[in-house]
């Protein structure tokens, strides 16, 4: 039992009216483990004022949480794991790109709800650098909302109709990094020790040269290195990611306690899931790589249970894009199983299932989920296909050798696949950060692009166009199924190709990333109506596949997910169920010819118990020809039990 249970237990046994009453009980539940987590990353013999100071601060921050947001605290702790449901649909946006400013967001509501969606991330919103600032996760500030996007009181009256609304929100907390014009670091730059403390700042090479012995680099082609000269401070910082991004020195108490304060007060807007990101990055040790060490993972479980106390309803979801066993290790292991984030990006899945695309094989994505430890039942994933980021190409070595590939020539092999190498590939993506020293490199593009949609349109190629329009479908498709949050990129739902207008831009040119954050299409969206357009096709497919996702508790996430083997390396095979009889197959081909499966398990599990079974996707009944199902390319097929 995780603490939110044991929070959830408290209050149904306590008899209080009094909200603030809880407040007392929450702290003492997690009180051991806050002083825990504490001491062992600030030792109690150097660090105890701290802890008097954490203990002072708790109070304070439950005290100026708005009251709405405590009635819905209460509210959500009797209603168990709501980030579980089948009902939540999520897409991610740039807020600028998708409908001028928060105001213009405010609008478009119908149009999300049109869809389906109930949840929201929205892009930083808060003040940054003019220039370079890395889409906003340089950030200037931590609660003030950047000019472009309006105001605090445009947020708030957001948050309040997404309220009403029943939608969602999740926002960023930049955990890790400062841009080199927030107040801190500009006070370190003016020679303040009390700031310059709050970052990394060395005097001369030494520690960064021992750093650098074993640090990676997060963008080797625009910002190689991790540490960055500061003229004015004659000192050396350290910039695990862009030069002008400083990497907080969690090693300092203040520093904690200060991002606490700026944790308390996001939630405090009405945000209801924190989007922690680059997790991995916040402990520093010489002579490792510096990612997801154990002092990273305490850190933000301490964050966790110190926010559990003063706002039990807003949960955390982890950014680590790191590799599928180091995951489902923000989920919290051993005392803090449960007690660190609730939710996590699903990136081996989204990987993985790029990989299939490319291969036209099933082969590494089953190889590599059997090999993804189980994740706490209280947990659950956001499962999707593209995000804001370069898609890594972070599979286990190990398991490509074990089918007989060469890992190195494997990832050229995707690379080539994806931005366009090979004449024959459908795909148009671009390079990110490739290193032509080692061959490391990384794949962006939107995904109807890499899924074929723009060399169809281009050649005017009818086939191609329905293959990639059959793509798209079922990769949405899969992530709609697969057991967590499904997380739309905003465009992808009608099919948005490559925007290159970032070649122009000087603060963009040297991040192809940006070829994938494109304006949204509101022309293309009134046209939704001409049924026969690849746009009109996807979205009213993806609408059919979310409404029929809401409507069965089959899809919540009950950790139910179970692959099956189908002798065929082409098709990817799973199921779900609620413990009865109850059930749902989801069958993919991922070939561009059609293939064959056995039916005689399909059978066994009880899904032609009234004949050949519906295809709730083509609302046709399967054919089963001498025990055979023929699957097309690229289909999906949704089975349904009971
Ligand atoms: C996360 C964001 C990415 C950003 C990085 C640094 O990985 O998703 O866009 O560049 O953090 O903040």
């Amino acid at each position: 039992m995780n603490q939110a249970q044991l929070h959830r237990l408290v209050a149904q046994q306590s008899k209080e009216k009094d909200g603030s009453a809880f407040f007392d009980l929450r702290l003492a539940t997690n009180l051991t483990l806050i002083q825990q987590l504490f001491f062992s990353l600030y030792p109690e013999n150097q660090h105890g004022a701290y802890f008097n100071k954490l203990l002072d601060l708790l109070p304070k921050l439950f005290a100026s949480r708005p009251s709405d947001l405590k009635e819905q605290d209460l509210l959500r702790l009797n209603t168990g794991n709501w980030y579980q449901s089948e009902k939540m649909l999520g897409m991610q946006m740039y807020v600028e790109h998708f409908n001028k400013d928060l105001n213009g967001l405010r609008q478009k509501i119908p149009y999300l709800k049109e869809l389906g969606v109930n949840f929201l991330h929205l892009m930083p919103i808060t003040s940054r650098p003019k220039g370079e600032n890395d889409g906003g996760y340089a950030v200037n500030s931590y609660l003030q909302v950047d000019k472009r996007y309006g105001t605090k009181e445009d947020l708030l009256a957001l948050t309040s109709e997404f309220r009403k609304e029943g939608i969602y929100l999740m926002l960023d907390f930049v955990v890790n990094h400062t841009s080199d014009e927030f107040p801190w670091a500009k006070k370190a730059i003016k020679g303040d020790k009390k700031y310059q403390g709050y970052y990394y700042t060395f005097d001369d090479r030494t520690v960064p040269d021992a750093f650098e012995k074993t640090l990676p680099e997060v963008f080797p082609e625009t910002s190689p290195g991790n540490f960055t000269y500061i003229p004015e401070m004659e000192k050396w910082v350290m910039t695990v990611f862009n030069s002008y991004q400083w990497d907080l020195n969690y090693t300092n108490p203040e520093v904690f306690l200060e991002m606490l304060i700026n944790l308390a007060k996001l939630a405090d807007m009405g945000v209801d899931v924190v989007r922690f990101d680059a997790l991995a990055f916040l402990w520093k040790k010489i002579g490792s790589i510096s990612q997801n060490l154990p002092e990273a993972h305490a850190l933000v479980s301490l964050f966790r249970m110190c926010l559990q106390v003063v706002a039990p309803g807003v949960i955390l979801l982890a950014e680590a894009i790191v590799a599928p066993t180091d995951i489902v290790k923000y989920f919290g292991e051993g005392q803090t199983l449960g007690n660190e984030c609730e939710v996590a990006y699903n990136a081996s899945l989204m990987a993985l299932l790029w990989n299939s695309i490319a291969t036209k094989k099933t082969n590494l994505l089953y190889k590599s989920l059997a090999h993804v430890p189980g994740k706490p039942k209280d947990c659950t994933w956001i499962n999707y296909i593209r995000c804001h980021d370069d898609i890594g190409l972070g599979y286990e070595n190990q398991l490509i050798w074990e089918l007989g590939w060469s890992p190195e020539l494997h990832r050229k092999f995707l690379l080539d696949y994806y931005c366009q190498k090979l004449e024959w590939s459908p795909a148009m993506g671009l390079l990110f950060m490739y290193n032509p020293k080692t061959g490391d490199g990384r794949i962006t593009g939107s995904a109807a692009s890499l899924l074929g949609l723009e060399k169809g349109i281009m050649l005017m190629d009818k086939e191609l166009i329905n293959q990639s329009i059959a793509k798209i479908i079922m990769l949405h498709g899969i992530v709609f199924a697969f057991g967590g949050i499904p997380l739309i990129y905003a465009g992808d739902e009608i099919g948005t190709l490559n925007d290159y207008s970032f070649r122009n831009d000087n603060a963009k040119k040297g991040d192809s990333r940006w070829v994938n954050r494109p304006l949204q299409d509101w022309d293309a969206v009134s046209r939704l109506g001409e049924e026969t357009s690849p746009q009109a096709q996807i979205f009213h497919t993806l609408q059919k596949l979310i409404q029929i996702r809401k409507k069965s508790p089959l899809f919540a996430d009950n950790n139910d997910m179970e692959l099956y083997h189908t002798g065929n390396d082409h098709i990817l095979a799973f199921g779900r169920s609620n413990g009865d009889r109850q059930g749902l197959l989801v069958l993919c081909n991922f070939d561009e010819k059609p293939q064959v499966i056995e039916t005689g398990w399909i059978k066994k599990m009880g899904y032609f118990t009234k004949g050949d079974p519906l295809d709730l996707v083509s609302d046709q009944q399967i054919s089963v020809k001498s025990g055979l199902l023929e699957i097309l390319p690229y289909q999906m097929i949704w089975l349904k039990r009971g």
